[in-house]
């Protein structure tokens, strides 16, 4: 193994075990929570539990990658760069869904060749559709692995496209899900609630 694999290697680790203590977190919260939420009426529990999260995405650079919570459930929102755009046809042919046809994994509104309201706006659940591990963003550029960037999942080696796309001979059977969504303002996006179209 050489330095750059060996670096890389322990990036992911570092990387994994800061989400998987940062969702670890989020399990303790909601024990902690649960006496409050016993005690309200239904309705207000249940939004409680389950009410739309609002994120500011007026800062996020090119090619940045941000992490929300939302129900729990971690939340991938990348801004990506025409670049990363231009890549999303590189290895369609070793795409597991590339039309996003299984429709349970995304709203009919994402359903299209950017899996996304906005094509510079990729918002997906960061929980791999095998076993639920939190794939790592993996943008370097390696044409020699047919690798466009993507995410890796850490846990059975599932690989997914720029668009949370699955690849082929992996693991993970579907795409990672899109949740709904919809943009309040160009720098707003509320996750958890939509208006069924785009
Ligand atoms: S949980 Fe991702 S590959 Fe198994």
């Amino acid at each position: 193994m050489n330095e750059d694999d060996a670096d890389r290697i322990d990036r992911n680790r570092r990387h994994f075990l800061t989400v998987a203590t940062a969702v670890t977190g989020v399990v303790g919260a909601g024990f902690v929570a649960y006496p409050f939420l016993a005690s309200l009426q239904p309705s207000a529990r249940a939004q409680a539990l389950g009410a739309p999260v609002e994120v500011a995405i007026g800062s996020l650079e090119p090619g940045e990658l941000i992490r929300v919570l939302w129900r729990g459930r971690l939340v991938f929102i990348l801004r990506r760069t025409e670049a990363m755009l231009g890549r999303l046809s590189d290895n369609l042919e070793n795409l597991r869904d590339p039309d996003s046809e299984v429709v349970d994994q995304q709203p009919q509104y994402a359903a299209n060749d950017t899996r996304s309201v906005k094509p510079e706006f990729l918002v997906v659940e960061g929980s791999c559709t095998h076993l639920g591990c939190a794939p790592i963003e993996d943008f370097d550029l390696r044409p020699s692995e047919n690798w466009s960037g993507g995410f890796n999942c850490p846990c059975h080696g599932s690989k997914f496209d720029l668009a949370g796309r699955v690849f082929k001979g992996v693991p993970a059977p579907t795409n990672l899900r899109v949740p709904p969504y919809r943009f309040v303002r160009d720098d707003l996006i509320l996750i958890g609630q939509d208006t069924g179209a785009a």
